[in-house]
């Protein structure tokens, strides 16, 4: 257990550009040196948690092997196999393991639930997707736009499709690094208005319309995730709602010619990408799940202030 307060990565929001360019920073670095002779292993003998209340391939994977990597070791629990599922409170879960293991990473729909295990654990806590954020993979996602374009201060990302927990990050991004962010999704699915005009207050160039081919316009960047998100219902409401946001073809023409597509995967292909883009030359879904490893290797060298 650790001393002191707790080093959390819960929201994009909680941090300051620098905190979060410092972590990229350290994020490319472990990457550069990985699997060399310079290589680090920071965090020998620390143990994280993963709990998983719902399904992941990437957020599982990538965190295991990265806590691995930095020699480090981990449990994966999931919802149903702990006595959380039988209602231990979420505090008090947090109490007992900040006993056991020196970090936790948490994968649950519930964001409070996710902050109220951060407020009572005395280790570090990650999020790892909640149904408001997914602030892992934004990490990700600004690496790999980088390693492919420069700076993404100045740069127009496009996204379209349901206003999720991974446009909630895009969100809270942008004002951070200085992006432009041009949402589309349909009026019934749109974000919150106060969550754009809190990212706005931040001096975030942030818009929204209804139509995808606005957002795309001028875009280096199209993105867009799944129309039907863990815990949503009404799947085929949403599917007729979010035809008109498909990433297609004709689609990333209206973008920048050497416009990056970006998708946190899994993909749904043939709903909200064709496979042309999916596996077309301006796609770099594979380069951005691979930084999914090194951005949270980044993190969790933050969060363990090594
Ligand atoms: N992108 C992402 O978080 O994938 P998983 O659900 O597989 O972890
Ligand atoms: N928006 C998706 C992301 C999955 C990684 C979901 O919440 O299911």
């Amino acid at each position: 257990a650790g001393t002191g307060t707790p080093k959390h990565f819960i929201d994009i929001g909680d941090f300051n550009a620098g905190e979060l360019k410092a972590i990229l920073e350290r994020a490319r670095n472990l990457k550069r040196t990985r699997r060399t002779p310079e290589a680090e292993k920071p965090l020998a003998g620390k143990v994280l948690a993963m709990i998983f209340e719902r399904p992941s391939t990437r957020t599982r994977v990538s965190f295991d092997v990265g806590m691995r990597e930095l020699g480090g070791e981990t449990i994966t629990l999931t919802g149903a196999e702990m006595q959380l599922g039988r209602g231990e409170t979420i505090s008090d879960t947090a109490r007992v393991l900040s006993r056991y293991v020196d970090a936790i990473m948490i994968r649950m729909l519930d964001h409070n639930a996710v902050r109220e295990l951060a407020d009572a654990a005395t280790v570090p806590v990650i999020n790892g997707l909640t149904k408001m954020s997914h602030p892992c993979q934004i990490m990700a996602d600004i690496m790999t736009f980088e390693e492919h374009r420069g700076p993404i201060r100045g740069k127009t990302i496009a996204w379209t499709g349901d206003a999720n927990n991974v446009l909630g990050s895009w969100i809270q991004a942008a004002p951070r690094f200085g992006f432009k962010l041009n949402i589309a999704t349909p009026e019934e699915l749109a974000p919150r208005r106060e969550i754009i005009a809190a990212a706005q207050r931040e001096g975030a160039d942030v818009t929204w319309s209804a139509d995808p081919y606005h957002a795309a316009a001028a875009a280096d960047c199209v993105v867009t995730d799944c129309w039907v998100s863990m815990g949503d219902e009404d799947a085929g409401r949403r599917h007729n709602l979010l035809k008109a946001y498909q990433v297609n073809k004709q689609l990333m023409s209206a973008a920048n010619s050497d416009a990056l597509f970006m998708h946190c995967l899994p993909a749904h292909r043939g709903e909200e990408v064709t496979d042309e883009v999916m596996d077309g030359p301006q796609s770099v879904v594979f380069d951005e799940a691979e930084n999914r490893l090194h951005a949270q290797k980044g993190v969790l060298a933050w969060c363990f202030g090594v």
